[in-house]
């Protein structure tokens, strides 16, 4: 089982709706490993990096608009198979189609504003891990209560 890393985005609608603290405390109750944190402004230059895979389709121009138009919050977390893990308990795209029980089943009913970005691949994780931090912004530490959060043969 492979520990991974995936880089998580609270988008801006997440930030002005004041979800944040929600949002941290579900990935925290998940148990993953929280490994670097930033709150910053997206430029148009920094989303065209990030979404590279959809500057070309027909809706950039609005999801451009949406991820520039106010402050996100950056996050690596680490655990095993983070990047599913992580993929699941935000839904899917389209919070209309997202379970109950999932982030944006949870807390909208949009496809544009559904308040949170996970890698969707381990090259699209280290990418774009790579695109908000630098190596020497990302923490290393033994959490404490490891041991009591998964076990030895998951890791
Ligand atoms: P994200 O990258 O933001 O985590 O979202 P995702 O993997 O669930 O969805 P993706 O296909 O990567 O699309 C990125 C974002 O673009 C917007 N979108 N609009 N109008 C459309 O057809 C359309 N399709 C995608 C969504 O805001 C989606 O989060
Ligand atoms: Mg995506």
């Amino acid at each position: 089982m492979a520990t991974e890393r995936s880089l998580i985005l609270f988008k801006p609608d997440c930030v002005q709706r004041r979800l944040a603290g929600q949002l941290l405390t579900r990935i925290e109750d998940k148990g993953m490993k929280l490994i670097g944190m930033k709150m910053l402004q997206v430029t148009e230059e920094l989303a065209g990096r990030h979404y590279a895979e959809h500057v070309d389709k027909p809706f950039y121009p609005l999801l451009e608009e949406f991820i520039t138009a106010g402050p996100v919050i950056a996050l690596v977390v680490e655990g095993p198979e983070a990047i599913s893990v992580m993929r699941n308990l935000m839904g899917p795209t389209n919070g209309r189609e997202a379970a109950p029980g999932t982030i944006r089943g949870d807390f909208g009913a949009s496809r544009q504003m559904n308040l949170i970005h996970g890698s969707d691949g381990p090259e699209a994780a280290s990418r774009e891990i790579g695109i908000y931090f630098a190596d020497e912004e990302l923490c290393h530490y033994e959490p404490t209560l490891e041991p009591w959060v998964c076990a030895d043969d998951e890791k």
